[in-house]
Parts: structure tokens; C-alpha cells; sequence
């Protein structure tokens, strides 16, 4: 009885003294996350801090902010902070807390997502390598080695966070954690151990005391404290585990990434915002977009295989660090509209009424009089006409419509009010080019070691370089058949992945590459061998390491064989078990070509000696870094395959050769959403354009070094600076607008009206008017034209008001554009402008 009292004294004591102190704390329940007391809609986004450099991150975070957000997610990057076992690496991209700090500079709060299973295109899921040999290993499973490591690196992160105080009950502003990564999947496959370990893993993140809640991602059977949460292209059908949970989505896609060979994703702005708005009317209180900036695999860290070097994603800020439009623009004003119903939505349960068929109403009404209505058309292809209250409104196909007080729509999420633009890749130099040959290795010299048989890959390379070579010689007798009939053998090597070239005494016979879906590859081919002793040369090439699927750790690489010469006359010859020699990396890379130091070797020729298409070699130049802000980029589109380095930092891998395959026929924004559904691309490289961080030049003298593995022209590489060089809008007659701060309370709704707005970088300005059309115009930005009804003084307003001026707006109604066109049509302005 005594405890008991004990007991309340000490609760009511706490509530006290958080009460009158205000003392900062996170909970929540069923409605929301309760932050110093107060309950929120949070709009998070995902920003990974290695995938752009530290000069960029208050940029990003800066527009993250004025997009609306209010937290800032990121992974913690295992293998790039223990690079070996228990050497610890927190500097530069790696700066943790330097990150954390400017998210909290800017007044936004952190979602922490430790894992340190991170999935995330990264390279091995984000493990280091090394874990991999830890003797008795088994990753994410009820194994011991496993657990220790990973509580480890756990303790570590947290304690690292405690001592920075920057937990949010600190005065930090991390509010949220995650442990794991999606591991619902993998339990529901491996049972037992599976389910052991997520009750392991729940309860060694919660006894680590961060004061803030833990976070687990599909996984329904999260224990409690730990809240399950939702990943996804679509979030409204799901609901966590107890009913005192929020509903979060954690992973709301924003696009899909790129692989080498594949096309480009996009996701349309209108079915992301009908995604979201469809899941915050559902009751949903936390949203974070994966990703909101999706940027770089720089250097080695791209996961995959073939997980292409840029992560843009098609997320609302893009790899370069640009404003995406019309996404970004769109999303701000969806943040807008659900923000001004956000005392309505943490107060009150939904009421939802069918209004027809797919069509619905979810409406909060607080006992305040606060109240906020959803009108929502799930079908996508016909537009429909709803009564609600007394009023009639109109609802595009697949569409939810925003009314903060029960009245007013402040926005649709098919009809976009922001402004989209068009980015364009402007040359500004090419190179002079040096070029150092990169011999074939070969066997039995002093820097290879000599086996027997065929090893796996990773095994020996412990991937510290993407490359591995296998070498082994085959002597041919004078007295063998095909010197007389030509019919050269054939030789078959069956390799683990992921590319392999072939080389026959130091010439290039072929090259084969496979794919994420199957990154087995099998080289079968006649091969040119003369009498005495012939050096098989293979250089495998490893392209990433996985990050996800059953025990990825397990997976293998390199050449396991079997290798056979077919047609000699003893007939096929199994060549696996024969000595094979082995040398990890390149000469290269042994030379240090790519560090700034290291790359002043005797043996670099120029002019009339440059290398032609040849395979196997480097590149060298130096270059002035361009004047002015605008982002830049390598376009390496008469390259091959290989890598890139500046001033010795690595811009990653490039594979322009590659080609996207896919289905470019367009798409309507209406519909189920799939990542295949909105490509772009097809037929060219699926990367064209590599980012060149401007924090890694200096004014004049960078140097630029160009691996390339298959030939490729350097005088086609060009340096290119991105620019949004023309901007559009498309808005329709009696659209909502919801610009700057015209709504400050749901008082202002009323005197919304339908505004096309424009604006150029900063430091350009509105210099033409190329196309405008109030009427029924068709296309899209870039090709807009006139439709069946036209407004003769279309131009003449935007002329006025926007020529000369970094930014405008000009109304959408018929008096504007001198009269209506069409009465009775649903009429639009389309105008498109360049910036200059
Ligand atoms: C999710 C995973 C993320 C990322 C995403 C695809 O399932 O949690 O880390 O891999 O898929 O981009």
C-alpha cells in the first residue's frame, strides 16, 4: 500500500515539476506526439548527411524548413563511422553531430534512425565489413556475436548524443529514435530467432535511457514502448499495434532510386500530396518523406549492386541541392493546409461520411469549434461534384481536397499552385587530358599470390577496392586442332557478380555486367590463343555491396567458376581448380593515382600519346573551379565505366554505358503509384551527370583523375553548371492559392483567390515571356500550346507585371486577360518564362 502511495507521490511529483517547470519531454498517444506538452502533426524529411558535404547541409536544412518541415530524419552510417573495428570516424560527410547541430540551429527537430541496420541503398545495408568476419556471425538474428556488436555501436551513438545533449529532454533536438530497419519482413521469415531478436533489440534500445521514444518501421509486433510505423507509397489503411500509439509514416517515397540500367523514377507531385493528405485525414500524425533530399553515393558507398552514384530519388530538393519543382512548392503548400488543421486534427476524432462511390468526407471537429474537413476522390480517372454542408465542390480524379475550417479548400492535391521549373546542364569547359596506361596483371608476378582454385571476391579484397583480378596461363601445344580450322576454344567463366572483363595475353576479349535483379554473370566466348603459354587475365569488378534480403551477408562475389576452355583436343578442359593468382585493386589505385600527391608519375603522356579508347586507363587534368553558386556537374556521357576522383575525393562510380531500360510512354499522376510507373530516361545513360560538390574546388589548379575500365573519349567530358532557366505555372480559374503568408488563420480562407506565381534564382530575372494561354491550353512546361479556347491579351499581363522582376504574380480570372475566352469551360493560365 505504501509503495503504492510511494508510487503516485513520485508520478504526481514528476507531472508537477514538468508541469511548472515546462521541462522539456516527448510522449504521445494515440493522437499525436506531445512535445513540452504540445501535440503536433510533425512533417519530417530525409536528408542523409553523408550524401551531400557539410557546406551544403544549412542550405538543404534551410529549405527543408521553408518546405514545411519540422523534423529532419537521417540514418546513422555504421560502416562510415567504424571504418575498421574500433577505428571511429565522425569527421567531415561523417560529422554527426556537426549535422544534428545545424538541424538544431535552424529550429527543426531530428528523427534518429540508428539501426545500425540502415537498408537505404547503402553500401552493406550500412555494416561494416569487417563485422562480416566476426567469427560465429550471423547478421540481424538471435546470434551473439551479432547483438554484442550491435548493442555496441548503439551505446556508442547514444552516448555520443547524451554527452552533446542533444536528446530533446537535454534541450536537444532529437525527439525520436529508430532501432532496426523493417525487420517484420525477415522475423516473419526466420520465426523464432527472428522474434527473440526484435524483443532483444526493442528492450536493449529502451533500458539505453534516451528519454525519448524508440521507433521500429514495419514491424507490427514492435514491443511496447517501441512504436511500429508505416513505409510505403501509400500509409492510410495502416494503424500501429495498441491504440495508444501514433500513426506514423516513416517512409513516405518520394520517388524511387536509380540502378545502372535501369531508367530514371519519378513520382508525380499531385499523387505524393493525395498520398499524404489521404493518410493525415486517416488519423495520421507524423509523416516524413524518404527522401526529402536524396543527393550523392559518393566515393565507394553505393549499396546494390548497381545502385547508381546519384540518389536524387526525384525527392523536393535534388541531388545538387535545388528546390525540385513542382514538388517542392506543391509540398510546401500541402504543409501549409494541413498546419492551419492541425488544431482540429490533434483534438478530435474523424467522422467519415461516404459521399458516393469512392468518394468520402473525413471531418475533426474539436470541442473547441475548431474544424478541419477532408474531401477525398479515390477514383482515378473521372472528376466528381460533391454536396458537403451546403456547398457544391469540385473534385479532380484521384484528389483530396484541404478545407482547415469545414468551408473554405485552401488546396487540392491534384491541382498544383507552385511554380515547376526546368533545370538545364550548361557546358562550361572541357579538358586537356593526360593519360597513364593501366597495365593487365598477370600471373605468378611478384605482387599477386598463387592458389588453388577459385575464392570469393570480398573474402580477399575485404572491399577496399572494387577490383579483383584472377590470373592464370594455358599452354597450347603446336600440335593442337583449332591452329589449323581457326575454330578458336571457347572459354566460359561463371562469375558471382557483378562485372568481369577478360582479358587474353593483355587484350580486352570482352565484357560482361549483370543487374540488381541478377548480378550473376557468365562470360562465353572464342578466345584468341597462339601456341606456348597464354595469360587468362580476369578483372572482376565488385559494384556494390548488398543491403538487403536474408542474410545478404552471405552473399558472394567474383569469379567461383566454374572456368572451362571448350575445343582443344582433349576436349573441355575444367580450369577451376588450377592455380589461380591473385592481385586486389589496381596498379592505380596502388600508386595512389587519385590522391592529390600521388598522381605525379613519369609514365603520364600527352598529345599525340593520349590514350584512344583505350580500356584500362586514367586521365588526368586540372582545372579552374568556375566563378558564380550555380551547382556543377561532370557530364561524362562519352565515357565508359569507373570511377571519379577531384582534389582526391571520390565523386563515386560512373557507368554512362550502362543504358536505362524501362517504359518512358508518360503517365498520369492518377492511379496506383509503382516505381516502374513514371520513368524517364530510356535508352540513354541511366547516369549521365555526376555532382561535383562545390565545397571540393578551390579557386584554380583542381586536379580531376578519370578511371576508366572500357574506353571512352575524356575530350567528350564536359564540366556543366545547373541553372533553372525557364519556370511555368499552370493554374486553373478559382484554384486555391496558398503563397507566402496569406493564410494566417482560417479568418483569411475567404479571401483566397486562384494566382499564378514565378520566381527566378536569386540574381536572375523574368526576361521573356515564351508561351501564356488563359483559356483551355494544353502540354506541359517546355511544351505548352494554345488549345481550342485562347485569350487574346493572354501575354500582355504577365508581360506587365513580370518582365524584369525576379519574381510575380499575376490573378487568374477573365477580367486579367481582357474577358472570358469560353464561358461555361473550365479555364487555366499556362505561361512559361525565362530566367536570365
Ligand atoms: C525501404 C528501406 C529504405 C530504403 C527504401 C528504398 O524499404 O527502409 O532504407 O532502402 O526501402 O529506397
Amino acid at each position: 500500500m505504501w509503495s503504492m502511495l510511494r508510487g503516485s507521490l513520485v508520478v504526481f511529483i514528476l507531472i508537477f515539476s514538468w508541469v511548472s517547470h515546462g521541462s522539456a519531454s516527448v510522449t504521445y498517444d494515440k493522437r499525436s506526439f506531445i512535445i513540452n506538452g504540445q501535440r503536433k502533426i510533425l512533417i519530417s524529411g530525409s536528408i542523409h548527411y553523408p550524401r551531400s558535404t557539410p557546406e551544403m547541409w544549412p542550405d538543404l536544412i534551410q529549405k527543408a524548413k521553408d518546405g514545411g518541415l519540422d523534423v529532419i530524419q537521417t540514418y546513422v552510417f555504421w560502416n562510415g563511422h567504424e571504418p575498421s573495428r574500433g577505428k571511429y570516424y565522425f569527421e567531415g560527410r561523417y560529422d554527426l553531430v556537426r549535422f544534428i547541430k545545424v538541424v538544431q540551429a535552424a529550429g527543426l527537430y531530428v528523427h534518429l534512425r540508428i539501426g545500425p541496420y540502415i537498408c537505404a541503398e547503402w553500401n552493406f545495408g550500412g555494416f561494416p565489413v569487417w563485422l562480416k568476419y566476426v567469427p560465429g556471425i550471423a547478421f540481424r538474428t538471435d546470434n551473439g556475436p551479432f547483438k554484442v556488436a550491435m548493442q555496441g555501436f548503439t551505446q556508442k551513438i547514444v552516448d555520443m548524443m547524451k554527452s552533446e545533449k542533444l536528446f530533446q529532454p537535454q534541450g536537444g533536438p532529437i525527439i525520436m529514435s529508430q532501432i532496426e530497419n523493417e525487420y517484420g519482413p525477415v522475423e516473419y521469415e526466420i520465426g523464432a530467432p527472428g522474434k527473440a531478436y526484435t524483443k532483444w533489440a526493442a528492450e536493449m534500445a529502451v533500458q539505453l535511457g534516451t528519454g525519448v521514444p524508440w521507433v521500429m518501421c514495419k514491424q507490427e509486433d514492435a514491443p511496447d514502448p517501441v512504436i511500429d510505423a508505416c513505409n510505403g507509397f501509400y500509409c492510410e489503411n495502416f494503424f500501429p499495434n495498441k491504440d495508444y500509439k501514433p500513426k506514423m509514416f516513416t517512409e513516405a517515397w518520394t520517388g524511387w532510386y536509380t540502378e545502372f540500367g535501369g531508367a530514371i523514377p519519378n513520382r508525380p507531385a499531385e499523387d505524393l500530396a493525395y498520398s499524404v493528405a489521404r493518410f493525415i485525414q486517416n488519423r495520421g500524425s507524423f509523416i516524413n518523406y524518404y527522401m526529402y533530399h536524396g543527393g550523392t553515393n559518393f566515393g565507394r558507398t553505393a549499396g546494390g549492386p548497381f545502385i547508381s552514384t546519384s540518389y536524387d530519388y526525384d525527392a523536393p530538393i535534388d541531388e545538387y541541392g535545388l528546390p525540385s519543382e513542382p514538388k517542392w512548392g506543391h509540398l510546401r503548400d500541402l504543409h501549409k493546409a494541413i498546419k492551419l488543421c492541425e488544431p482540429a486534427l490533434v483534438s478530435a476524432d474523424p467522422t467519415v461520411t461516404y459521399l458516393g462511390t469512392n468518394l468520402e468526407a473525413h471531418v475533426y471537429k474539436a470541442k473547441s469549434g475548431a474544424c478541419a474537413a477532408f474531401l477525398a476522390n479515390y477514383d482515378p480517372k473521372s472528376s466528381a461534384k460533391v454536396t458537403f454542408g451546403n456547398t457544391q465542390y469540385d473534385l479532380p480524379p484521384w484528389s483530396v481536397s484541404i478545407l482547415p475550417d469545414c468551408k473554405n479548400v485552401v488546396f487540392n492535391t491534384a491541382r498544383i499552385g507552385a511554380q515547376s521549373s526546368q533545370m538545364k546542364m550548361n557546358p562550361v569547359s572541357t579538358f586537356s587530358w593526360q593519360s597513364y596506361n593501366e597495365e593487365t596483371a598477370s600471373a605468378y608476378t611478384e605482387d599477386t599470390t598463387t592458389m588453388d582454385g577459385l575464392l570469393e571476391q570480398i573474402n580477399i579484397t575485404r572491399d577496399t577496392t572494387d577490383y579483383l583480378w584472377y590470373m592464370t596461363e594455358v599452354h597450347i601445344k603446336p600440335d593442337e586442332g583449332f591452329l589449323k580450322t581457326g575454330q578458336y576454344p571457347v572459354l566460359t567463366v561463371m562469375s558471382a557478380g557483378h562485372a568481369l572483363h577478360v582479358f587474353i595475353n593483355g587484350q580486352l576479349s570482352g565484357t560482361v555486367y549483370g543487374e540488381l535483379s541478377n548480378p550473376k554473370v557468365t562470360f562465353s566466348d572464342n578466345v584468341k590463343l597462339t601456341v606456348g603459354t597464354n595469360k587468362i587475365s580476369l578483372l572482376s569488378v565488385a559494384m556494390g555491396l548488398p543491403n538487403v534480403g536474408l542474410h545478404f551477408e552471405t552473399w558472394n562475389a567474383g569469379v567461383l567458376g566454374p572456368v572451362t576452355l571448350k575445343g582443344l583436343n582433349e576436349g573441355t578442359v575444367d580450369m577451376s581448380s588450377w592455380k589461380w593468382s591473385y592481385k586486389i585493386g589496381l596498379k592505380g589505385e596502388a600508386l595512389n593515382l587519385q590522391a592529390i600527391t600521388g598522381s605525379s608519375s613519369d609514365e603520364w603522356v600527352e598529345g599525340s600519346l593520349l590514350a584512344q579508347k583505350q580500356p584500362l586507363t586514367w586521365y588526368k587534368t586540372t582545372f579552374n573551379a568556375p566563378g558564380g553558386n550555380d551547382p556543377l556537374a561532370l557530364d561524362m556521357s562519352s565515357m565508359g565505366k569507373g570511377q571519379i576522383w577531384i582534389n582526391g575525393e571520390s565523386i563515386g562510380r560512373h557507368w554512362p554505358a550502362y543504358t536505362a531500360h524501362g517504359n518512358c510512354n508518360g503517365c498520369n499522376y492518377a492511379g496506383i503509384f509503382n516505381d516502374k510507373k513514371c520513368q524517364t530516361g530510356c535508352g540513354g545513360p541511366s547516369q549521365r551527370w555526376y555532382h561535383v560538390p562545390r565545397s571540393w574546388l578551390k579557386p584554380s589548379g583542381n586536379q580531376l583523375i578519370v578511371f576508366e575500365e572500357l574506353g571512352g573519349n575524356p575530350a567528350g567530358i564536359t564540366l556543366v553548371k545547373r541553372t533553372m532557366d525557364r519556370v511555368c505555372a499552370d493554374i486553373f480559374e478559382g484554384q486555391p492559392s496558398l503563397k507566402n503568408s496569406q493564410i494566417i488563420g482560417s479568418s483569411k480562407v475567404n479571401s483566397l483567390q486562384s494566382k499564378a506565381h514565378l520566381w527566378c534564382a536569386p540574381g536572375l530575372k523574368i526576361s521573356k515571356i515564351q508561351f501564356a494561354s488563359f483559356g483551355v491550353p494544353q502540354g506541359t512546361c517546355g511544351s505548352f500550346r494554345e488549345g481550342s479556347c485562347h485569350a487574346h491579351k493572354s501575354y500582355d499581363a504577365l508581360q506587365r507585371n513580370c518582365i524584369g522582376k525576379q519574381s510575380c504574380s499575376v490573378s487568374v480570372a477573365p477580367e486579367v486577360f481582357g474577358g472570358d475566352p469560353c464561358p461555361g469551360s473550365m479555364k487555366k493560365l499556362s505561361v512559361e518564362a525565362l530566367c536570365s
